[in-house]
Order: structure tokens, then sequence, then C-alpha cells
């Protein structure tokens, strides 16, 4: 029987283009996703194997044409995460970070979910930073973002650093690797949003987040992560949202207002300057966050 259904799920993934389905797609098109395909989409996507991690190429439109190399999954869910894929607000928030690379310049940033890199992966290569703190909670994930910044962030001795991050997986400790990119060091943490607690909170200058707006269970604990983090008076939160929903985006804001935090949309989609050649099909909104006590 269940070889049946997995000969029946590959002829429908071969007969119907799923990147069509895809909610990406179906959101910039204006349309409205219903609960049910949602979720036999993400049990098909989820079924799929080892094989759909590839690597994918980011090539900056700059006059460095950097390239950006990033192990990911060809599906929107693995693992059961949507952390092994890139989503188009990891791109928008990096395209605001290298927009925005003076008001950066020597400041320590930290960036929650993270993904597989492309933010901050990005960040590092165009703007010259004090520090850079990748984190996420989920292992596949973390060691997937961890191969990332060490194939396009270490020196060649670096490499070696696998070595260390399988033996420090294993400790208490949150710091899975660190390493230097010219004066930038980088780190990658092991950081559940529950762990940004008042005591526990590092001091840095600039919050990064992408694409973490989505489930509304998840929303205390962000926005209590974030009010933490936003108590030292320089720390300025920059948050990308996904428009896939405005209620569950209004909800967000509603929350985050009830913790006083302060937000401000600080761009509009359309004007912002783009230096990934990708399209930019989908609407994501950025703001910037700050406690409102300032
Ligand atoms: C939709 S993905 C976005 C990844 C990346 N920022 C991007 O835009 O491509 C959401 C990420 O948030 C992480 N995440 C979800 N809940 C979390 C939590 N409670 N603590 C830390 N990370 C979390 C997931 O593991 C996942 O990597």
């Amino acid at each position: 029987m269940d070889d049946c259904l997995k000969r029946l799920e590959r002829r429908f993934l071969n007969m119907y283009p799923l990147k069509l389905l895809s909610p990406d797609v179906l959101e910039s098109e204006g349309i409205e996703v219903c609960d049910e395909l949602y979720e036999n989409l993400c049990n098909l996507l989820s079924n799929q194997k080892e094989q759909d991690t590839v690597f994918k190429h980011y090539i900056l439109d700059d006059t460095s044409s950097t390239c950006i190399s990033l192990k990911e999954s060809r599906n929107i869910i693995s693992q059961g995460t949507t952390g092994l894929h890139s989503w188009q607000a990891a791109q928008a928030l990096a395209d605001w970070c290298v927009s925005h690379s003076e008001e950066l310049r020597d400041k320590e940033i930290l960036e929650l979910g993270s993904g597989v890199g492309l933010t901050g992966i990005t960040t590092v290569l165009c703007c010259e930073l004090q520090s850079y703190s990748f984190s996420d909670c989920h292992a596949a994930v973390l060691s997937t973002l961890c191969e990332n910044v060490l194939l396009n962030l270490s020196t060649p001795n670096e490499k070696d650093c696998h070595r260390f991050v399988d033996n420090v997986t294993k400790t208490m400790d949150n710091t899975l690797l660190r390493i230097k990119h010219k004066n930038t060091d980088v780190a990658v943490m092991n950081l559940p949003w529950a762990d940004v607690t008042k005591n526990t909170v590092p001091e840095v200058d600039f919050v990064l987040a992408a694409d973490v707006v989505y489930d509304t269970s998840t929303f205390t604990e962000l926005c209590q992560a974030l009010k933490n983090l936003l108590h030292y008076q320089k720390t300025v939160a920059i948050i990308a949202c996904t428009v896939r929903d405005q209620n569950t985006l209004q909800q967000f804001l509603l929350t985050l207002a009830q913790y006083e935090i302060k937000i401000v949309q600080i761009d509009v989609p359309s004007s912002r300057p783009t230096h990934f050649l990708l399209p930019q099909d989908v609407l994501v909104n950025i703001y910037r966050l700050q406690s409102s006590g300032q």
C-alpha cells in the first residue's frame, strides 16, 4: 500500500509542476490559498528525499558580481522545517542591508531564524561589520547553516572547523561555529527564541530576522525575545515579513505593540533596490523596531 502511494505521489509530482502551485506564486497572484491545499502540498513536499538538496548560486548585481553558493533544499518544507530553503524575505532583507552598508559599518549584528544563511552571508560579504551572529534552533538547519557559512566566509584553514562544529554540537555550548571573515567575527548559534531571556541577551546594535512571521503560535516567544533584545537603548531590529495573510501580519504587529515595541515600516517594496539577479515577485514588508521607551 505504502509503495502504491509513493508511486502515485511520484507520478503526481512529475505530472504537475509544483512550482506553479507554490504558495509564493499563488499569493503573488493575489489568490488566497485554502488550508487543505497547504496541508496536502506540505505533506507531499516533505515526503521528497535527500536528493532534493541542491547548491543554489546567488549572483549579486554589483561591480564585484559576488557569487554566494548555498546548500539548500529545493522543497519549501523538508525534514519538518521551512528553514532549509531560502525565502524571498531573506533576499529583501539582504538588499536592505547592502543598501544601508554605511549605517551597518562596524556594527554588531544578531540574526534570528537565519535558515540557510542568505541574509547574513550577503551582509558579511558586502558590509564592513564588527560581528555577525547567525542563529536558528533546528538541528538540520544549523548544520546546513554552518556548512554554508564555512563555504562562503571561511579561509581554507578554517574549513577544518567542520570537526569543531561536530564536537560542539554535542555540548551544551550554544555557539556551534566561530570564524573570522576579514575583520568581522562570525558565529553560528543554536538560539531558540524562548532562550533569549533578560539575563542571557547579548548587547548588539542590530537584530535582523527574515520570514519568521507566519505561525501565530510562535508570536509570544518571538515578541518576548525581541522585547528582551531591544532592552538596550542602542539596539534596533529590522524584520522582513512576507505578506502572505494580512490577518497574521496584523496579529504580529499587535502583539509587538502589546510588548511596547515601536514599529515603523521603513520602505515601500516597489521602490526597494535589489542587488540580486532574481525575480522579486512576492510582497515583503520591512519594519524597524525599537523599544517604545526611546
Ligand atoms: C521560513 S524560515 C526563514 C529562514 C530564513 N530567515 C529565510 O528567510 O530564508 C523560518 C526560520 O525560523 C526558524 N525558527 C522557527 N521557530 C524558531 C524558534 N522558536 N527559535 C529559533 N528559530 C526558529 C526556523 O528553524 C527557520 O529556519
